[in-house]
């Protein structure tokens, strides 16, 4: 068992950068009916693929009790819920309106009984101390306005033993390709966006926080702070997006 690093400065210096994330969540409820179809055709379906790989990483026990945390349209939740081993699965998100989408989808499976969806705030969870055997969070860290108090929240609701698995957008290593990638996220995914979900303000929020939101070794050291042990970054895509693990 752990017992937490010192406490260092709360934020990553590129936290403080970009633009703001207070109450966030009100821009996903703008878009939340085209959340879906933008997410697959701006990640060309690789969100699919990156979500079940998270899920290959839950602990191996049995009869999991899993937390997903800005859940939106709760398709990690479902991924999850999908492993014979999670017993109960819960979805918190801020947005009701992401969370009415990831509703419908949840009524047409047989996973009813297995899932809730809750509307609460990452930063200030309603649960015990030592409640969940893993904690997931996809393409939702980048988007809280307390990154340090999200991993702190997610540490003390995770039992000793218990997992953390965080996936964020990231950028690949420097050279053409990363060149390539920042063309396509400043100049190609914003107009996209804005076409087909009538909001610019959104798409290009989302490639400023991808630009500025610390990854690789520098978001690890933030988990590490918070008290994680074995902390890990595996780059998937060629880097565009990063599966952090982590243990309490
Ligand atoms: C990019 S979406 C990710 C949704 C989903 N996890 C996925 O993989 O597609 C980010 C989500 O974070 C939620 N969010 C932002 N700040 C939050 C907070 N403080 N607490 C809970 N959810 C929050 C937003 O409402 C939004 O649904």
């Amino acid at each position: 068992m752990s017992t937490k690093a010192t406490p260092m400065p709360a934020q990553h210096p590129m936290l403080d950068t970009g633009p703001s994330r207070v109450e966030v969540w009100r821009m996903f409820d703008r878009i939340a009916h085209r959340y879906d179809l933008l997410n697959h055709l701006l990640s060309f379906r690789r969100d699919v693929a990156w979500r079940r790989h998270v899920v290959r990483h839950l602990p191996t026990s049995t009869n999991l009790r899993v937390l997903d945390l800005a859940t939106g349209t709760g398709d990690l939740l479902l991924d999850l819920c999908q492993v014979k081993r999670v017993s109960k699965g819960i979805g918190v998100d801020m947005a009701g309106k992401m969370l009415a989408f990831a509703r419908r989808k949840i009524v047409g499976t047989g996973f009813v009984r297995s899932t809730s969806l809750i509307r609460g705030d990452a930063l200030r969870l309603g649960f015990l101390d030592n409640s969940f055997d893993a904690v997931t969070i996809a393409f939702g860290i980048r988007n809280v306005a307390r990154v340090d108090a999200a991993l702190e929240e997610m540490y003390r609701v995770l039992r000793p033993g218990g997992r953390a698995l965080i996936l964020e957008f990231s950028l690949p290593p420097s050279g053409l390709f990363q060149k390539l990638y920042r063309f396509y996220l400043r100049h190609l995914l914003p107009r996209i966006g804005a076409m087909i979900s009538g909001d610019g303000a959104a798409y290009r929020y989302l490639h400023e926080t991808i630009e500025c939101f610390p990854y690789g070794e520098a978001f690890c050291d933030l988990m590490r702070r918070q008290g994680f042990q074995r902390v890990q970054a595996q780059p998937l895509t060629l880097g565009i997006a990063t599966l952090y693990c982590g243990d309490k």
